[in-house]
């Protein structure tokens, strides 16, 4: 089977969320990749973001603070390949496990699952280099669209089998900016 290259990153939901990141980037010393009203990215090394923070006082007001509101939204996980990703995607499809959201957020093509106690992760492929994921970061593009593109990994899946090319699989698809799905917790 495939598996996972690497741990990647976590993200939390915070109702502290200047207070959060100012918190990060003093621990572990870490630099602000991207940050607007709603999500900020941060990394510590040479992966484009160790922790991301999702603002619950602007996306979801009215919250108690309390666990279960703020928290982990979920922890990352990198595979090698698109090859690999849809492998994995076609191995657990099988058992009756699908993601919620297969997104593309530019600088990755992704997929979220969640576990039985409903603890989210994201299993991941970086789209070209991590330098190549830094820029995007901090572009106008990313600035106007940091959720990404929605795509079928059924669709997707059935173009790796008929052959498509690695490059071919990572391109970012047509489509509108993605909204953020319920399931993703943090709306
Ligand atoms: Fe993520």
């Amino acid at each position: 089977m495939t598996k996972p290259s690497k741990f990647a990153h976590v993200v939390y939901m915070t109702r502290r969320y200047d207070e959060m990141i100012e918190w990060y980037q003093r621990v572990f010393e870490a630099e602000v990749v991207h940050q607007d009203p709603a999500l900020a990215f941060l990394t510590y090394d040479d992966e484009h973001h160790r922790f991301a923070f999702a603002n619950l006082e602007l996306l979801k007001p009215g919250g108690d603070g309390g666990r279960g509101d703020v928290g982990v939204n979920h922890v990352a996980y990198t595979f090698a390949s698109a090859g690999d990703l849809l492998a994995t995607y076609k191995r657990l499809k099988a058992a009756g496990i699908t993601p919620y959201w297969p997104i593309h957020h530019g600088i990755a093509l992704s997929m979220y699952y969640q576990d039985p106690d409903g603890n989210r992760m994201e299993f991941q492929v970086d789209h070209g280099s991590v330098a190549d994921g830094v820029a995007y970061m901090k572009s106008e593009l990313f600035g106007n669209n940091p959720i990404g593109v929605e795509y079928d990994p059924d669709v997707l899946l059935a173009r790796y089998e008929a052959g498509a090319s690695e490059a071919e699989l990572m391109a970012i698809p047509d489509g509108p900016p993605a909204g953020i799905p319920a399931a993703h917790g943090m709306v």
